[in-house]
């Protein structure tokens, strides 16, 4: 086969990295994250394929059938994949990355001599590891295949500091011409640094982990870029390291936590600890009839919209919802929590959708203060996002989080099924405030019957 000119590999090198930046540029917002989205894949194939014609590559067939499987599992799943579930999924393509980068520091192992490339070696192997087996275990929590509540236990900070010193260990021997052995030691205590990572975070702050853990898989790939002298490595590796990190912050941010917060308050009895203990009080509870008058008799109504409105596959009613008020004219907005639902800018593509539009969708920052001129906060399928618990009860899953300010509006009320408790698994006491009342079912259907009563009206 004849291979390409290496200026002209490292002119398709250049392009992918461009085409990676503007992907990153267009995810900046819904209305482009879609072209951003397809810029990153072409991005992505302009490298794949230069690789094959830029390199003399052993076992070909192999590859190309690596290739055909990963992308006939992945592409099926991320087809059929439900909104909801696109946090386990990006971990679980995040830490087969992580994995997938340790696998090729290993093999490349026998060909470093130079000790700076030894010590990408350890880091790709040391931090791909982690990431794997802590995405794993992130993916666990999320689908729930095991408590998404903190796991510790006695002793786990002394066992965790005994494994990354002998991490340390393992890695300053392998740079100093350590055997394939102790490289595979180095593996093996990643992936138990990993698990035991993130084991200790609970509830509402794993999602943040998965993006952390999405900035360990790009530091791993920029190393193993170094590893295998390949550039485009390096730039996309660091591409990810650095646009993870900043949605880590950002995401820690909006929760008004701490990274290392985040990572070590269970060890601490922290902030992620917290108590499900569920009292039987009793709610206002109105019927359809009753939420509509409420609505169609108001001057301004504020729709706060939660993970149980992406269940319910709701949102085009509660956009219809929104425009008769309007018709009315009901001034109605959309209150949008940065965590509400369960990924980063879930509403804003829900709602996006829908057609409600941009104008509507008002950030927490903006909206909190005009809760008080609200005569009704229509809480759908929204808990934790709304729970005064997250200012009032120290210990609290979600304590220190910002949340959307609904109590200040006259009336609250809450569309739902049950009494159960949001993701943080915690009660929350607004739902037994003299002000509020709840309209139990199915957010679509509850929207459905509010509608036709408020064209009734
Ligand atoms: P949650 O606190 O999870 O509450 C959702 C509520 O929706 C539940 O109380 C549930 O009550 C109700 N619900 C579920 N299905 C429903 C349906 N079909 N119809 C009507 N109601 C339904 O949601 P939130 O307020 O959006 O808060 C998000 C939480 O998820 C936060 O704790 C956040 O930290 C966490 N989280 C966020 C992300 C990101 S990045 N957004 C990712 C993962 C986790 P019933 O069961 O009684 O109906």
């Amino acid at each position: 086969m004849i291979l390409l000119d290496p200026n002209v590999t490292a002119l398709l090198y250049l392009a992918a990295a461009v085409f990676f930046i503007l992907a990153l540029k267009g995810l900046n917002s819904p209305r482009t994250a879609r072209r951003g989205n397809l810029i990153g894949a072409f991005g992505a194939l302009v490298a794949v394929v230069t690789v094959f014609f830029s390199t003399r590559l052993d076992n070909v067939p192999l590859i190309l059938g690596a290739i055909a499987v990963g992308s006939g599992v992945a592409a099926p799943v991320a087809r059929r994949v439900k909104m909801t579930q696109m946090p386990q999924l990006v971990a679980l393509f995040n830490g087969v990355g992580g994995g997938a980068a340790a696998l090729v520091a290993l093999l490349e192992l026998p060909h470093a001599e130079d000790a700076w490339v030894r010590v990408a070696v350890v880091f790709t192997l040391l931090v791909g590891a982690v990431s794997f087996a802590g995405s794993a275990v992130t993916f666990a929590k999320l689908q729930e295949l095991m408590t998404t509540r903190p796991v510790v236990f006695p002793g786990l900070p002394v066992l965790m500091g005994a494994v990354l010193l002998a991490a340390v260990g393992a890695a300053a021997a392998v740079v100093m011409g350590g055997s394939l052995a102790l490289a595979l030691l180095l593996l093996l205590l990643g992936l138990v640094a990993g698990v035991l990572l993130v084991l200790p975070v609970g509830g509402a702050d794993v999602p943040i982990v998965i993006s952390l853990l999405n900035a360990f898989t790009g530091l791993a790939v920029a190393a193993s870029g170094l590893v295998l002298g390949n550039v485009l490595l390096v730039v996309a590796g660091t591409l990810v390291g650095a646009s993870g990190t900043i949605l880590t912050r950002a995401m820690a941010a909006a929760m008004g936590r701490s990274v290392a917060g985040i990572l070590f308050g269970a060890f601490r009895g922290g902030s992620t600890a917290g108590s499900t203990v569920m009292s039987d009080r009793p709610v206002r509870s109105s019927s359809p009839e009753d939420v509509a008058v409420l609505l169609g008799y108001a001057q301004r109504v504020i729709i706060v919209p939660g993970y149980g409105l992406a269940v319910a596959q709701g949102q085009h009613t509660a956009a219809e919802l929104a425009q008769a008020l309007e018709s009315r004219g009901i001034r109605v907005d959309f209150a949008i929590h940065p965590v509400a639902g369960r990924m980063p800018g879930h509403m804003n593509v829900l709602l996006a959708e829908a057609n409600v539009p941009y104008e509507s969708l008002k950030e927490m920052g903006e909206i909190n203060s005009e809760f008080r001129t609200a005569d009704v906060a229509l809480v759908v399928g929204a808990n934790d996002v709304v729970n005064p618990a997250a200012k009032t009860t120290a210990g609290s899953p979600i304590y220190g989080m910002p949340i959307l300010e609904v109590a200040d509006a006259r009336q609250v009320v809450f569309l739902k099924r049950s009494m159960r408790p949001g993701f943080a698994g915690i009660e929350n006491d607004l739902m037994f405030e003299p002000q509020t009342t709840l309209l139990f079912g199915d957010a679509k259907e509850s929207l459905t019957k509010v509608l036709g009563a408020v064209k009734a009206l």
